[in-house]
């Protein structure tokens, strides 16, 4: 029997794909436990979510630091205190500085709503809608130093229709995030991720002939 994996979730709001990870935790099919979850806001509502399922929570408020690199002390000092091995990073709207993913080098994952390089940053669905993508996405990637931009693990695909809203596309986009989220995290409990430069390599990773996703579709 493997030990699950420690993992510090960091959140700012809803919470959906920390309650995808608790999920895929409760199905036996993510090898982790969550250690604690923790918030930079006060009404995210992961935290009720975290609540109900007897995890651990705390809010440590961006506002009340002088500094980034003061509120990110506390930050990594709450995830060591907790033996965090993992930190996810699940809809946390703070940038966070070199300080903070020095302490947890290759040990951070974060989920983008784009498939990254495209669309980095706040509102990728909308960015994606204005800039007329037939194909959107998410991206799972391992953060570096600097914002969405280190190296992926994982991404999928979905399409744009014309009267997609952002609120359409999000929905869309979010259930796949629900999916890749927690099989990211078991490949890290494995041990089959590597990262070479900017590349993850996943070992023993099963390959699909000629999948494609065309929009439209052809008849
Ligand atoms: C997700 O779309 C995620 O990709 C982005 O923020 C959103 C968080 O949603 N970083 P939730 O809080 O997990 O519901």
């Amino acid at each position: 029997m493997t030990v699950p994996l420690p993992l510090g979730i960091l959140i700012s709001g809803s919470g959906s794909n920390l309650q995808a990870i608790i999920d895929a935790i409760g199905r036996q099919e993510l090898a982790a436990r969550i250690q604690v979850v923790v918030s930079n806001r006060a009404d995210a509502y992961g935290l009720t979510r975290a609540q109900q399922h007897g995890i651990p929570t705390t809010v440590i408020d961006h506002k009340g630091f002088s500094s980034r690199e003061a509120f990110e002390a506390a930050l990594i000092q709450s995830l060591r205190t907790h033996q965090v091995e993992l930190v996810v990073l699940a809809g946390f709207m703070r940038v966070l500085t070199p300080f903070f993913v020095r302490a947890f080098s290759q040990r951070i994952m974060n989920i983008h709503p784009a498939l990254l390089p495209a669309f980095p940053g706040t509102h990728a669905q909308r960015q994606a809608l204005q800039y007329g993508v037939r194909i959107a996405g998410a991206t799972v990637h391992f953060v570096d130093e600097e914002t969405d931009h280190g190296p992926i693990i994982t991404q999928a695909a979905v399409p744009v229709y014309p009267d997609d809203t952002e609120e359409t596309l999000s929905a869309r986009i979010l259930a796949q995030e629900h999916r890749i989220y927690p099989q990211a995290i078991q490949l890290f409990a494995e041990g089959r991720l590597e990262i070479r430069g900017r590349s993850v390599v996943v070992h023993n990773e099963s390959r699909l002939p000629h999948v494609t996703l065309r929009v439209p579709e052809s008849r």
